[in-house]
């Protein structure tokens, strides 16, 4: 009762009367009052008027699974969506939930991670309450080699995300890191587990730097956020679900094409190696390369001095520009 109450102020510009939310949903003005007290203490703005009745102020910014599931459109999350306040890794939450039996497109989300894990072995540091940090559980019928591509599905999806909620120039640094003005702002670890041709699930975790304006010194550097580059304060709960849209549209046409060439020409307008030289770092070797863009299944395509076109795959190779991150 009381989400539905909240839904009704957020659907009305302005008051609402106590007349009218009873009629609505048949419970007594006594009982209203008290669900808009318990709204009030978890951070709604409520104003109250004698005659008017009830109007809707401001809402608290906490992650919330009516919020974003109102912003969805039907059927795009068939599976679950769980927003946790805490948790060790989204990317584990996925697994676990594989494990206890959780259907195809799955969410979960977390205020902050205690463990979160980044791509090589490294950490993401995850603090609460001002970025998104999530991860989907998929069990898409594909060849495993196949996999990798959907983290460049979702780099895309960022960008589109981004674009929708601020005027900012958002690229992406292959093959799934989001910069905006140079700086990183998002990163994505897919995890698989399959056998040899067959995948039982992936799992793509996405970690955006939304609202954050204070950075760990260890990344301090290359980091950033869409706040602090942007100046425009993101309102997670519709991010988020405008993010779920855009994944999920490009991943069905994924499935459907199992390569990337619905959007490798949107991807590129947005890779900021294009025509640039970049630094690939292999096992036992560097070489510089010119990239030129990716190919339909998301290899970096770069040339040397003589023009010879190389396809470099991103599990092999970790790629840097010359004078820095990008
Ligand atoms: C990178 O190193 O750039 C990838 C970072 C991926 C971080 C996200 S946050 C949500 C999900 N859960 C994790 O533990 N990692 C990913």
């Amino acid at each position: 009762m009381k989400q539905k109450i909240l839904t009704l102020l957020k659907q009305q510009q302005g008051y609402v009367s106590g007349q009218e939310i009873s009629n609505t949903f048949g419970v007594t003005r006594t009982a209203i009052w008290k669900y808009i007290n318990a709204l009030r203490e978890e951070g709604y703005e409520i104003e109250s008027m004698t005659r008017k009745g009830y109007r809707l102020v401001n809402s608290p910014d906490f992650l919330s699974e009516e919020e974003i599931r109102n912003c969805l459109t039907e059927n795009v999350l068939p599976g679950e969506l769980k927003i946790f306040d805490t948790i060790d890794s989204t990317n584990e939450e996925a697994k676990r939930a594989f494990q206890r039996g959780a259907g195809d497109r799955s969410l979960y989300v977390s205020e902050e991670q205690t463990a979160g894990k980044g791509r090589r072995g490294r950490n993401w540091i995850s603090p609460k309450g001002q970025d998104v940090f999530f991860s989907f559980l998929l069990q898409p019928d594909l060849p495993p080699e196949s996999a990798s591509m959907i983290t460049l599905v979702a780099a895309l999806a960022g960008v589109k995300a981004v674009e929708k909620h601020t005027s900012a120039r958002c690229q992406i640094k292959w093959p799934n890191d989001l910069v905006i003005n140079g700086r990183k702002v998002c990163g994505i670890l897919t995890e698989m587990s399959a056998d040899m041709d067959q995948i039982h699930y992936v799992v793509p975790g996405i970690g955006f730097n939304l609202n954050r304006t204070e950075f760990d010194e260890t990344i301090a550097s290359i980091a950033s956020s869409v706040y602090v580059e942007t100046g425009c304060k993101v309102e997670r709960n519709a991010f988020l679900a405008d993010y779920v849209m855009e994944f999920m549209k490009r991943y069905d046409l994924f499935l459907k094409e199992q390569n990337l060439s619905a959007f490798m020409e949107e991807y590129n307008q947005h890779l900021i190696n294009v025509g640039r030289e970049v630094k690939i770092i292999r096992r036992n070797d560097e070489v510089i390369r010119k990239a030129l863009g990716i190919n339909e299944r998301g290899e970096l395509q770069v040339a040397d001095e003589s023009g010879t076109i190389e396809n470099v795959f991103s599990g092999e190779v970790s790629v840097r520009g010359l004078y820095g991150y990008v």
